[in-house]
């Protein structure tokens, strides 16, 4: 009994890190690799001690579904979401208690199953609004950044399909106020905290993209005042919500809040699903032909409809398993409100639990061959024996995901849609490193802000301000004997037309030339160009323009970055 009582209290293994800030300066340098190496050398629950704060990092199914499910009541958000809040305000996602699920409960309608289903079409629009746009940016040879265009997608599909509105002036700034938003809280969740609001330049552009929100926020909903709809979109049901004992209707201020949640959250975690998909697609050609086969085959070259996704398994499987090795919300932590046990350890009240998806989807324990890309590890046949909670994409428990159904069929309805016309292909020797803000972006050449990387001693990175380097057009195959219908297996392997990266005498990397040779590679180093799929009869002559445009582009903007 006494041992019992002991073991329940003894303090379970973990980092020491360094004295009085324990493994905050680590954590501030890489936080997936201080978990990933926490969970691998000491096991289940592990010890960490993060600045004046203390927490388990819990990586059991059984802990988690604690946390997360059975004893959700003795857990709030952390108070690395305050950091949160301050940007977002007191909303679904950072409120707690009666007030969260007041608002949990006027949203939860506008996502239920079949009014998203009512909403496939417009996602399936905007999908093809890309596309096209797409075929202009291939024409006009000009670059492209794969996670820019699907920041863009997946807001125009939640601004049509939940906001029924369209941000206006703000279109332009939006995503780059986000991304200064998004770094800034993420480092700061690894900061002193009073380093936080010293009024440096940092600060003061931290300070001016909340004033871009807010005004994006502003106009949407001042838009719908102005103009009202009988739609029973998610910004009626906020605008027509009343509290049930006072009748009275949310403040400007909460609906300010809310609307900023479903922007932010609905558009930058399914955009991310997509980016790290299609990269992954495009360094695994075997995968990537199977789903085009697949998606020909059930869609025949017609727009995919809601009903036709149950027909699309592989679709389904190749985005879960992205989401597996990228998950956009790649982790999230509770503090205990009282005393709890995890894993035969006790956890004072205050403390922190830290779940982990980025590594909970590693786990060799329940996942075989975990860095490999296999989305057939999610037939059902091979998942029917995992346990559901070392799989979170969308969290678990009460605050799980509200969005999770609507991010699913948005994200297969737009990787259908798109796969049928369109292979992505990195640009070789491109750097792709995950990079665990709030969420999981691709820190070099992924992000949306039109700023080049910053100089990596040892990369060939260029310094001069650019867009990133992912390029549109380059068809996959410069030989006329392709499929009309673009199926990609049944393309010879005759010669391809591919991207590559110019390195001018200034070392400047970012300057790709298109060429037509032998069969694509796909398999090198990171980096992509997007092209459409060999439906296309000008190949031979589209490469060549491309070429020389690119040429001439890149040309300029290397002697611009020598200057
Ligand atoms: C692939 C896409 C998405 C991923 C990976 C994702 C992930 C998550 C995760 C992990 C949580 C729980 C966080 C926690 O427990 O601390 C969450 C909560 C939330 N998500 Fe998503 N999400 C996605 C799409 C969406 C969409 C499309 C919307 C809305 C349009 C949305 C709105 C929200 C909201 C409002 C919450 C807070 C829910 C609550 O606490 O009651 N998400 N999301």
């Amino acid at each position: 009994m006494r041992e019992a009582a002991q073991s329940v209290r003894m303090l379970p293994p973990g980092p020491r890190g360094v004295p009085i800030l324990g493994v905050l300066p680590a954590l501030r340098r890489n936080p997936t690799a201080v978990f990933m190496s926490a969970a691998r050398r000491y096991g289940d629950v592990v010890y960490l001690k993060i600045g004046s704060r203390r927490g388990f990092l819990i990586t059991n199914p059984a802990d988690v579904r604690h946390v997360l499910q059975a004893n959700a009541r003795n857990y709030h958000k952390s108070p690395l979401y305050a950091k949160l809040r301050m940007s977002l305000g007191n909303g679904l996602l950072t409120s707690e208690d009666e007030f969260w699920l007041r608002q949990r409960r006027i949203a939860q309608p506008a996502f239920h199953r079949e009014r998203i289903a009512a909403l496939a079409s417009v996602m399936a629009d905007a999908a093809r609004d890309t596309a096209a746009r797409w075929q202009s940016i291939a024409l006009r040879g000009e670059p492209a950044d794969v996670a820019e265009e699907m920041m863009r997608l997946t807001r125009t599909v939640v601004l049509r399909a939940l906001l029924g509105a369209d941000l206006g002036p703000f279109a332009t700034n939006i995503d780059h106020a986000w991304t200064i938003i998004n770094q800034r809280i993420g480092e700061s969740f690894w900061s002193l905290g009073f380093t936080d609001w010293l009024p440096t330049s940092k600060y003061r552009q931290f300070q001016a993209a909340r004033a871009v929100l807010r005004g994006a926020v502003d106009h949407v909903i001042s838009q719908r005042r102005r103009r009202p709809s009988d739609s029973a979109d998610l910004l009626s049901m906020l605008l027509s919500a009343r509290d049930e004992e006072t009748g009275e209707a949310m403040t400007d201020e909460q609906l300010r809040v809310e609307v900023t949640t479903f922007l932010l959250a609905g558009q930058e975690t399914t955009s991310l699903a997509l980016t790290w998909t299609w990269y992954l697609l495009s360094q695994h050609p075997r995968v990537q032909r199977r789903l085009e086969e697949q998606v020909d085959a059930v869609l025949n070259g017609r727009p995919p409809e809601y009903t036709d996704l149950v027909n699309l398994p592989y679709t389904r499987m190749v985005i879960d398993e992205a989401m597996r090795l990228y998950p956009p919300a790649w982790g999230f932590s509770r503090q205990a409100l009282a005393d709890d046990e995890l894993g035969g350890f006790h956890l004072p009240r205050g403390w922190l639990a830290f779940v982990i998806p980025y590594v909970l989807h590693r786990l060799p324990a329940f996942w075989q061959d975990p860095e490999a890309f296999d989305p057939e590890r999610f037939l059902p046949e091979r998942s029917a024996d995992r346990p559901k909670f070392v799989y979170l994409p969308f969290g678990a428990g009460p605050r799980q995901c509200i969005g999770n159904q609507f991010a699913m069929i948005e994200a297969q309805l737009i990787v259908a849609t798109l796969a049928q016309r369109y292979r992505l292909h990195l640009v070789p020797q491109h750097r792709v490193e995950p990079w665990a803000l709030i969420t999981l972006r691709p820190r070099f050449g992924m992000p949306s802000a039109s700023h080049a990387s910053p100089p990596r001693s040892g990369s060939r990175h260029c310094s001069a301000p650019s867009t990133l380097p992912w390029s549109s057009a380059g068809t996959r195959t410069c030989s006329s004997t392709g499929s009309s219908r673009g199926d990609a297996s049944s393309m010879p392997a005759a010669s391809a037309c591919r991207l590559r990266r110019r390195v001018g005498p200034t070392g400047c990397s970012w300057g790709p030339a298109y060429s037509c040779t032998e069969r694509s590679t796909t398999s090198r180093r990171p980096r992509t160009t997007f092209g459409r799929r060999p439906t296309h009869r000008r190949r031979r002559s589209l490469c060549a323009t491309l070429s020389t445009r690119r040429q001439r582009t890149n040309r300029s903007r290397c002697s611009q970055a020598q200057s």
